[in-house]
């Protein structure tokens, strides 16, 4: 039988949700078998072989349901392959500062499990799907709707991730 991935993801907008389903349509083209799932809905991971897990990003970190799935799971999360991936806006570029910040997005989650692989992908701000606090504060810092994802490094990472284990 195909190894089943976790593919589970956490996010505000739906722009997370639809990089994990182009994450799990590349891992059923590798022949994984592909399960997407809100963090919120997993219970136990005993019927996966292999856990991807995604979040957006809000003040600097991890939506706070998916560094709480991986509090309640990090033993058996540390047991299984996993990749983890950061869907976000700021921090995006190529220099040393931004790379240090976005690499700090997922400390907290880092130091309770430490994943085979790690990505960061551009994410997508559409103000109308905010709540009326986030869309003010999106006005005051003159923040425009737009959609960086870059899909096509999005499959290619999902096209070569490798499911390790972790070392931690
Ligand atoms: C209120 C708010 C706070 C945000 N904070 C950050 C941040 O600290 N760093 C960052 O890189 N992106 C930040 N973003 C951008 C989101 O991470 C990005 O829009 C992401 O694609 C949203 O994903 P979602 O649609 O899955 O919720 C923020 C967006 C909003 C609306």
């Amino acid at each position: 039988m195909n190894p089943t991935v976790l593919v589970a993801y956490a996010t505000r907008c739906g722009s997370t949700l639809e990089v994990a389903q182009a994450v799990a349509q590349d891992l059923k083209a590798r022949g994984y078998a592909a399960v997407v799932c809100a963090v919120d809905k997993v219970g136990k991971l005993s019927a996966y072989q292999a856990v991807v897990l995604g979040s957006s990003v809000r003040f600097g970190r991890w939506l706070p349901e998916a560094v709480g799935f991986v509090r309640r799971l990090q033993a058996e999360l540390k047991r299984l392959p996993t990749a983890f991936f950061t869907v976000h806006m700021q921090n995006l570029g190529a220099d040393a500062a931004s790379r240090k910040n976005r690499l700090a997005y997922i400390d907290p989650v880092r130091a309770m499990v430490r994943p085979g692989a790690e990505a960061f992908f551009a994410g997508k701000l559409d103000t109308r799907r905010l709540s009326l606090g986030a869309r003010m504060l999106c006005k005051l810092m003159k923040t425009a709707n737009q959609d960086l994802r870059d899909w096509s490094a999005i499959h290619a990472w999902a096209q070569g991730i490798v499911l390790s284990r972790t070392k931690s």
